[in-house]
């Protein structure tokens, strides 16, 4: 290799340095100090440095991404085997336990013990050499995993070289790879959006994100790592599992949430309790609470079985799972014409809530289960995810049950169906097939895109049915009168639904690019679109080959862009929306220079109840240019206080971090430029 000279070599140092730096205090603190301009413009600065140089260190932040696709995945025996866990139900059998390990023991002294959420993801191996990230693989079969370096290394929580420095020679850690429950519904819209079958749940996202040979496929999905353990280390001894928690955490592993250190069954009982409680509030999806003998020494002693060590215990959560019938399976049409088959379920109470319906997702799904009308099946409902089905119990067939075979024409305009190339999806190709356009109608006014109260499946059906709505343009056509006719609707409902269409005039671009149904166009890419068009006219004059130059813009949106703006009926309908008295702003547009929004540079942390969701909080002072972080640190302008506020504020208080109210939080924003 070319000699470098020192001042580029030291430069490039302490980019890597800064960069990884910054790259932990945004993904593992959520708390970062540089704008991601700022961050972006260092990053191009070292990628410039390394390309010119022919330099690079192992763990630059540039060596996340842009690694060849590969052809298959390489095995890599585990030095040690990656076990199980085995599973208790009740809080009977958690008490079973510690008298297992106390017979064991032949003690009965008190056993402490760690309780952690136990992540529904997928279990990983980080092996580090001298310090820095070598190879990460999969669980497999314990014994052997698949080498999924390239992917591990696109998730930016993951360190790629251990820091502090420490004389280890090589150690394993072990951890969950997980999907945060918003970006797993994010992005099942997006692959709704764009025809593509959803996951059924954030643990089959993850893995499919990880199961990629192209890595760049999975750089896009934002999956997230919680280290809990070790394999073989050399080099360092740990006494506890919270020592080595503690250890993670120092050398900037993200580690799970909410790990508690307790003394006795009936404290760890208390804790499951809490966690069941405290769960729906994690960002991710938790399946139960895993349990670990704290001290390293007693988890010797009491050493491993077949299955998993004898010193832990995993408690699952009672499941949301029920046995049912399938009536029948209804082929619904999708906005951009896919077909999927439904089933229609004997109605069941799965944890509280009547499940009448599943989806089949598609054909490969169907005949890899091999789901049958008539069947017996098991359902199961993870978090606000729709249920789907498991699995067939195939004790139960009678021989009645039908086969459902994929269609061959379109069950509601009778058009030619195709299968899509290389996909699993079936489409209809009529253009003015009647299901794909009320999913069009439908789809412009669900929550995400225009947002029109009282304008849902029923309700679109009913107006397209009776002739008044069969464009989305037409829904601001509607007069109460024409309401009043129908069935559904009295005075009350009727001002309802043109008091929440009048509200709907007013809206984002992002929200309205999102709503056109552009196929590929998910809300992500609505919400990308903003940022860099100010207006509508801006993004319909621009060329395909310019659209590409935005960042993570993919040549197959450009183009489905630049198909629809080509379409002169789409053209139209924009100019007729706008006739329409359509008022669309443009909070997302990126403008140049510093300090044109009100909150440009701060940042907040939200505490307590707040007059308005913290989903919406943080959203309107990201829009007004702040950023809004998880926790406080020395980093942190202001601390919103809400009513009963928690232990952020007295954080805030201790580090001199400026208190404000929501009303004052209004105020900074000026209320008035709003709305
Ligand atoms: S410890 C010897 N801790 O659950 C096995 N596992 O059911 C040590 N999991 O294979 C595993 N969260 O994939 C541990 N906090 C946690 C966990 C956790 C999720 C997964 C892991 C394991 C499976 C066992």
């Amino acid at each position: 290799m070319k000699k470098i000279p020192d001042d580029i070599k030291h430069e490039i140092e302490v980019l890597v340095k800064d960069l990884t730096e910054h790259c932990y205090r945004y993904y593992v603190l959520d708390s970062p100090v540089i704008s991601d301009e700022e961050y972006d413009r260092l990053y191009r600065r070292l990628k410039e440095l390394e390309e010119r140089n022919n330099f690079i260190l192992p763990d630059s932040p540039t060596q996340r991404v842009g690694a060849p696709p590969l052809d298959k995945f390489k095995k890599v025996r585990h030095t040690e085997p990656m076990l199980s866990l085995d599973n208790a139900f009740t809080h009977d059998e958690i008490r079973e336990f510690e008298q297992r390990l106390k017979r064991f023991l032949d003690s009965d002294e008190n056993i402490e013990y760690t309780v952690e959420p136990k992540y529904d993801g997928l279990a990983i191996e980080l092996t580090y050499r001298k310090g820095v990230l070598y190879k990460a693989s999969t669980r497999g079969d314990g014994y052997e995993g698949e080498d999924v370096t390239n992917n591990i290394k696109t998730i930016k929580s993951v360190p790629l070289k251990i820091e502090p420095g420490h004389p280890l020679e090589e150690i394993d850690i072990r951890g969950e790879v997980y999907m945060d429950i918003k970006d797993f519904e994010a992005l099942n819209r997006d692959r709704e959006a764009q025809g593509e079958p959803a996951f059924a749940n954030p643990r089959n996202a993850a893995a499919g994100a990880i199961r990629q040979l192209d890595s760049s496929i999975t750089a896009k999905r934002r999956l997230h790592l919680a280290c809990y353990g070790i394999g073989a280390v050399t080099g360092i001894d740990f006494k506890s599992q919270l020592d080595l928690i503690k250890w993670l955490e120092d050398h900037r592993f993200p580690v799970p949430l909410n790990i508690r250190h307790v003394n006795g069954a009936n404290k760890v009982i208390d804790t499951i309790r809490e966690i069941e409680e405290r769960r729906k509030d994690f960002p991710f999806e938790t399946d139960g609470a895993v349990i670990k003998v704290n001290e390293f020494e007693m988890q010797q002693k009491l050493g491993v079985k077949t299955r998993g060590p004898r010193w832990a215990i995993a408690y699952k959560f009672p499941a949301h799972q029920g046995t049912t019938k399938i009536d029948k399976i209804i082929l619904s049409v999708g906005r951009t014409g896919t077909i999927t088959p439904v089933a229609f379920l004997e109605p069941v109470n799965i944890g509280g809530v009547t499940v009448s319906r599943s989806t089949l997702h598609n054909w490969d799904e169907i005949k890899r289960k091999d789901i049958r009308i008539g069947d017996i099946v098991v359902v199961e409902r993870a978090g606000d995810v729709i249920p789907h089905v498991i699995a067939v119990i195939r004790d139960k067939r009678t021989g009645t049950e039908e086969k459902i075979p994929p269609p061959d024409k379109c069950p509601v305009c009778g058009s030619v169906v195709e299968r899509e190339e290389g996909g699993v999806a079936f489409r209809c190709i009529g253009l003015n097939c009647s299901a794909q356009v009320q999913e069009r109608i439908k789809h412009y006014a669900s929550r995400a895109a225009m947002d029109i109260e009282g304008l849902g499946e029923k309700n679109v059906e009913l107006l397209y049915s009776k002739g008044l709505v069969t464009h989305f343009v037409d829904i601001y056509k509607l007069k109460k009168e024409d309401l009043l006719e129908l069935p559904r609707f009295a005075e009350r409902s009727a001002q309802n639904l043109l008091d929440a269409i009048e509200k709907s005039r007013n809206t984002t671009l992002a929200r309205f690019i999102y709503s056109l149904g552009i196929i590929h166009v998910g809300e992500y890419a609505a919400k990308l679109l903003a940022g860099n068009f100010e207006n509508i006219e801006d993004l319909y004059r621009t060329k395909p080959e310019k659209l590409i130059e935005i960042k993570q813009m993919g040549e197959k949106i450009a183009d489905s862009i630049a198909h629809f703006f080509n379409d002169p009926e789409n053209l139209n309908t924009l100019k007729m929306l706008k006739g329409l008295g359509l008022k669309i702003s443009n909070p997302d547009f990126k403008m140049t220079g510093t300090g044109t929004r009100p909150l440009d540079g701060m940042t907040f942390v939200l505490t307590g109840t707040l007059p308005e969701s913290r989903k919406e909080v943080k959203h309107l002072i990201e829009q007004m240019g702040g950023h809004a972080s998880g926790s406080v640190s020395g980093s942190t302008d202001y601390l919103v206080m809400g009513e009963s506020p928690g232990s952020k504020f007295k954080k805030a208080n201790s580090l001199g971090v400026s208190i404000i109210s929501y009303e004052e939080l209004m105020k900074m924003i000026g209320e008035g430029e709003l709305k």
